[in-house]
């Protein structure tokens, strides 16, 4: 079956996490990935927290499936001639070097346009433009700048970042929509233009519910729906609410049967306002459905430690599996905090292709997460990531440099 990228190239210049987030997604669409590397280095992260040594580490692996890898030295002249001749056969140049890097290496915007009008130039940085735009960011660095810290963790703690890797994957998923639909805009236009996606942006954009609750406080001086209400004391800003939910229904993570040696037995349990009765009777306290401290959702809101302590008491009798099973029968909204080990065993994951087991010629068979975005008639089967340098000669074959040129290459080190 053809794919929806198919025919389009994509010159990959990206390290890393965040750019290579994005062209993943890409090649795994069907577009034609040209990872550029540096001969004899490549990718930082091929090197990065190996587990087997002289493999290519699973951090590396797992962020560049699917792609072809050439060694190109595009600081010496000849690097330049080669890359200008992939510049003008491919779609898109799609970067995440450090602010300034591209221009400095001769392709800024101007030089890239002039080679291939059509050209989409993408680029993910830490800042936009501003204060901080020359600084170079990573993942936390981009947490903390794009209001996700300052929100995360409990109130009488330190900001915490998240396990997910919302400024480097986050960001690396919004560049490849704006991608696709700078190259849905050529379409019309004949043209290609650049495309930002700023990491502290990103993360901004995926914490916008922390911003409407800026205004909120700002405007009514608490929030009822935070654990610092009603007995404690809201600031200026936004506070961390702990494992509150986000929404109009008040959420917390409890302890399940085992808690005491399991460090994932956990339940998230929601009191959604449509199934309190349901709540009520499932923990032993139908009084609580006409009891008027419990009866509406505003008056459970003064109410959330003791209510949640309760509905503790009774799923620490259960497992989490256990307490799943029971509270879906009656549409309570819940999830089990899944360990990593507990997701990689999943079978309904690995049957969704969501978790697949690929594998590598020098490190062997390993676990890696798939396309999670499933297109019906374009779907995706994961291939390896590639060697370094494993396509040099047939990327270059393929833009018209005759072996000869290529062992001349080869011999004064540019590729
Ligand atoms: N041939 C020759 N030189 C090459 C090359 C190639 N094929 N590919 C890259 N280089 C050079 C660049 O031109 C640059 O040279 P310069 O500094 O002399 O101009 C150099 O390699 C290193 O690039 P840089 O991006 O500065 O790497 P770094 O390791 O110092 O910084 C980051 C890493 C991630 C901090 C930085 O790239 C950054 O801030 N990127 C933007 C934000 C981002 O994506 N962060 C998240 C990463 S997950």
């Amino acid at each position: 079956m053809s794919k929806a990228l198919a025919g389009y190239r994509i010159l990959d210049f990206t390290h890393v996490q965040s750019g290579p987030t994005c062209t993943q997604l890409l090649a795994w669409f069907g577009a034609d990935v040209i990872k550029v590397e540096r001969a004899g280095e490549g990718d930082a992260t091929r090197g990065q927290l190996r587990d087997i040594a002289g493999a290519d580490s699973l951090y590396f692996t797992m962020l560049n499936h699917n792609k072809r890898s050439v060694t190109i030295d595009t600081k010496k002249p000849q690097g330049k001639a080669v890359l200008e001749r992939l510049i003008a056969g491919c779609d898109v140049l799609v970067e995440n070097f450090a602010p300034g890097a591209l221009d400095r290496m001769g392709f800024g915007w101007e030089r890239i346009h002039a080679l291939n009008p059509r050209m989409v130039v993408a680029s993910v940085k830490g800042f936009g433009p501003g204060k901080y735009e020359l600084c170079k960011v990573y993942e936390n660095v981009a947490q903390c700048a794009g209001g996700s810290a300052s929100t995360t963790g409990f109130d009488d703690g330190p900001p915490m970042v998240t396990g997910a890797q919302i400024g480097d994957s986050g960001t690396g998923l919004h560049l490849a929509l704006g991608i696709l639909a700078a190259l849905l805009q050529r379409h019309q236009s004949g043209r290609g233009q650049k495309v930002l996606a700023p990491m502290q942006d990103a993360v901004l954009n995926l914490c916008r519910v922390k911003l409407r609750d800026q205004q909120r406080l700002e405007r009514t001086g608490t929030m009822h729906e935070y654990p610092q209400y009603p007995d404690g004391e809201f600031g200026e800003a936004v506070p961390r609410a702990g494992n509150a939910s986000g929404g109009g229904q008040p959420g917390a993570i409890l302890r399940c049967k085992g808690w005491e040696t399991d460090p994932n037995a956990y339940i998230y349990f929601i009191t959604q306002a449509a199934v309190w009765p349901a709540v009520c009777k499932v923990i032993g306290e139908p009084n609580w459905i006409d009891d008027e401290a419990y009866a509406t959702p505003a008056a459970r809101l003064l109410h959330l430690k003791p209510i949640f302590a309760r509905i503790e008491r009774w799923t620490m009798t259960r497992t989490k599996f256990e307490a799943m099973d029971i509270l879906n029968q009656l549409d309570i909204p819940c999830g089990p905090i899944l360990s990593m080990k507990e997701l990689a065993e999943e079978p309904s994951l690995r049957a969704s292709g969501t978790v697949v087991e690929v594998d590598h010629p020098v490190r062997g068979k390993y676990l890696t997460v798939g396309n999670p975005i499933k297109l019906s008639d374009s779907p995706t089967e994961v291939t390896r990531s590639p060697l370094l340098g494993e396509h040099t000669d047939e990327v270059l074959s393929q833009f018209g440099f005759s072996p000869a040129q290529i062992d001349a290459l080869r011999a004064e080190r540019v590729i």
